[in-house]
């Protein structure tokens, strides 16, 4: 298409977007998390902070609440709590990606912000994936390079099949800049390929970074590669790993690969792998770096495969992202707390302390709203067992349940609100992660915005869910059997 040409589809997009967006039903729309205008989200892509502002943009199919040809949809923040929305950033409008502008990422080079995505083509029963580059002045209009796509069949060789190439993740070092790009072995195993560049135009393909296991996927997707606290970690998306214990039991997993590479020979040696989050809606996530030097990474809070009540109910959405999360390396493992701009959005409206609970149930009654926030630290050393349940109302509730024992922190959406099946063999409704008390105590944050909650536990464990309430329930209540002590319990909102 002619730059003309293209100017005027993704004016088409955005007068589509602004015509529509108000067919929106707010009913389980979020307050603070990340969501598109109207239509379909999924991966967040291009997380860059860009003169003084943060920058993300989504997978987006604006037309539909379903997946269909991706567009790159834009927002900015200053806070990553507070966003705005800007005009669609890129369009299927090329031969080379006419069936979607695929996952990516961007960075910045002399003032200007590069965009590197993946050009999807669909031909005669075939996929060929490349990869491809826009740049913008401004950081709002991108205009796609000339010479796209600049890694195809040439660069790639042998090393890759063009129908599972994707998702590059581009980074600068001393001596020049690289990409982890996702794609898979002729037996069906992740593999990630590194290239290298001096201008992001012209690429070569550098190594082989890392290939996984039989049990690790026959895919991986949406890589990303970072040094953090001494150490180098992958992070990725592989499809179908193989459940271990209690990790990996969605179909389609993330997972944080922690070693070191060697650049020399641009291959990766793996010291810890695990999964990063212990919920049922966590996909894709991204990093970025941001002017304080802080690692955020966000996620695609939803999976794929599973029913999407929002856009079963026709409420003309799905998708959405986390909230962002400050990353740490501790003991090779991948430490996650919310991003400490949340802080200063949260009002404070309840304080309890030293509340000893003994075989008996202690409600609190109209405290759990759309944008709830509690933070409580629990003395379960004397619990045998305990539940806490959210959201309750007269019929249902979500459990979080911990067993000291197992030191097991289990979440469940069962019976609660619209039933979500998903590809899994068995219906997944509870996920269980290992929590190991410190000094006999559980600290747990919770986050809940209108249909999602994340539980941050003991500044370990994440947990991410979305559910879909029928009747709204206000109520919580701890359950215990033995003795539990609440230490404190202090509850608020999120305002925006
Ligand atoms: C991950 C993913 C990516 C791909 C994108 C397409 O969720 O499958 O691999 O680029 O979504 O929307």
């Amino acid at each position: 298409m002619t730059k003309k040409e293209t100017l005027s589809s993704i004016q088409k997009v955005n007068h589509f977007v602004d015509e529509n967006k108000k067919l929106i039903d707010p009913s389980y729309r979020h307050h603070y998390h990340l969501m598109a205008p109207v239509g379909w989200l999924n991966d967040p892509n291009g997380f860059v902070y860009f003169r003084g502002e943060y920058h993300l943009f989504y997978q987006y199919y604006p037309y539909d609440s379903v997946w269909g040809p991706m567009h790159w949809g834009h927002a900015t923040s200053k806070d990553l709590i507070h966003w705005e929305h800007l005009p669609v950033a890129l369009a299927p409008t090329e031969p080379y990606d006419k069936d979607g502008c695929f996952s990516g990422s961007a960075i910045e080079k002399d003032g200007k912000l590069y965009l590197m995505y993946t050009g999807h083509v669909e031909e005669n029963g075939k996929v060929y994936q490349t990869q491809c580059i826009a740049s913008s002045e401004d950081g709002v209009h991108f205009e796609k390079h000339i010479n796209n796509p600049v890694i195809g069949k040439i660069e790639v060789g042998e090393h890759a099949e063009l129908q599972d190439f994707r998702d590059p993740k581009v980074f600068e070092r001393e001596d020049g800049y690289y990409a982890v790009i996702a794609s898979k072995t002729e037996d069906n195993r992740g593999k990630i390929l590194l290239f290298k560049s001096d201008d992001l135009l012209e690429w070569s393909f550098y190594s082989v970074l890392l290939e996984g296991t039989k049990d690790q996927g026959i895919m991986w997707e949406c890589p990303d590669l970072f040094h953090l606290d001494g150490k180098d970690v992958l992070i990725m998306s592989p499809i179908q790993m193989t459940p271990d214990k209690l990790e990996y039991p969605n179909t389609s997993s993330t997972a944080a690969f922690i070693g070191e590479v060697d650049w020399e020979k641009g291959t990766m040696t793996v010291e810890n792998i695990h999964e990063i989050d212990f919920g049922l809606d966590f996909y894709a996530p991204q990093t970025t770096i941001d002017g304080n030097n802080r690692r955020i990474m966000v996620a695609w809070m939803q999976m794929w495969g599973r029913d999407m009540p929002t856009h079963d109910l026709n409420h003309h959405w799905a998708g959405a992202m986390t909230l962002p999360r400050e990353l740490k390396v501790k003991d090779n493992v991948l430490i996650q707390r919310p991003v400490s701009n949340i802080y200063s959005s949260l009002e404070y409206y309840t304080g309890i302390e030293n509340v000893v609970i003994e075989n008996r149930t202690v409600n609190y009654r109209n405290v759990f709203f759309d944008n709830s926030y509690m933070h409580m630290v629990l003395d379960v050393s004397q619990t045998d067992e305990m539940t806490i349940r959210l959201a309750k109302n007269s019929k249902s509730s979500l459990a979080l349940m911990y067993d000291k024992e197992t030191e097991i922190l289990s979440f469940d959406r069962k019976n609660f609100g619209y039933n979500i099946k998903g590809s899994e063999s068995e219906q997944l409704t509870s996920r269980q992660t290992h929590v190991p008390m410190i000094n006999g105590q559980l600290v747990l944050e919770i986050f809940r915005d209108t249909s999602s909650i994340e539980i941050f536990a003991n500044g370990l464990k994440t947990m991410t869910f979305t559910f879909y309430e029928i009747e709204k329930g206000k109520d919580i209540s701890f359950e215990a059997k033995g003795l539990l002590q609440i230490g404190s319990l202090e509850m608020g909102s999120v305002k925006i």
